[in-house]
């Protein structure tokens, strides 16, 4: 489906964002202190969180990256969850924090902690920007919650409609008249 025209409108502004994420790096850096800490961003929706959360955690961290593919350009998900790319080093005794952009279905995260368990890190946590509770299919502990958000589709800060508006630097919704038609 094209992206028509769109209006968008905001629904988290890049202010409370940044707010909110130094808070989540805060605590993260004092559960962390001492600890072996690897950040795992989600790719590609968590690239623009984990940047800005990395530099909000006061602590010596490495950084990982996963490819993984659980939507095509669609809005729903498949429920089929793929790892496209994998780490570049062993997790075994390093305490693991999974970065996500956003926890709909949970499908996805619930996979990847399923699959992470076999690595036996020190640790397995989760970050995630935003969390849908009402598209629950499979429930999740999110460990560092950025924002709870009703069921409607997002953009920006990352997260995409069919690979575009990652960079947005706020999260919003898209109002068109496609949407206001039941496009979205
Ligand atoms: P889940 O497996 O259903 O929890 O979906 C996780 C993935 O779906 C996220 O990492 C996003 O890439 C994508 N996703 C879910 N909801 C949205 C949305 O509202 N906007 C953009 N991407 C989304
Ligand atoms: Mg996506």
């Amino acid at each position: 489906m094209p992206v028509p025209d769109p209006q968008i409108e905001v629904v988290i502004s890049a202010e409370k964002l940044s707010a909110r994420i130094r808070e989540l790096g805060r605590e993260i850096a004092r559960d962390y202190t001492g600890k072996d800490l690897v950040l795992i961003g989600v790719l590609k929706g968590s690239f623009v969180f984990l940047a800005d959360l990395c530099r909000a955690i006061d602590l010596p961290l490495s950084v990982e990256f996963l490819g993984v593919a659980s939507y095509g350009d669609e809005t729903q998900s498949s429920g089929a969850v793929q790892i496209t790319s994998d780490l570049t080093r062993p997790l075994e005794g390093k305490h693991a924090l999974l970065v996500e952009d956003i926890v709909d279905t949970g499908l996805t995260i619930e996979y990847l902690r399923e699959s992470f368990a076999s690595r036996h890190p020190a640790s397995l946590k989760l970050a995630s920007l935003l969390h849908k509770p009402s598209r629950t299919k499979r429930p999740t502990t999110i460990d560092y919650l950025g924002f709870t958000i009703p069921d409607e589709f997002v953009i920006g800060y990352g997260l995409d409609y069919a690979q575009k508006f990652r960079n947005l630097p706020y999260v919003g919704r898209i109002v068109s008249k496609s949407a206001s038609a039941g496009g979205f």
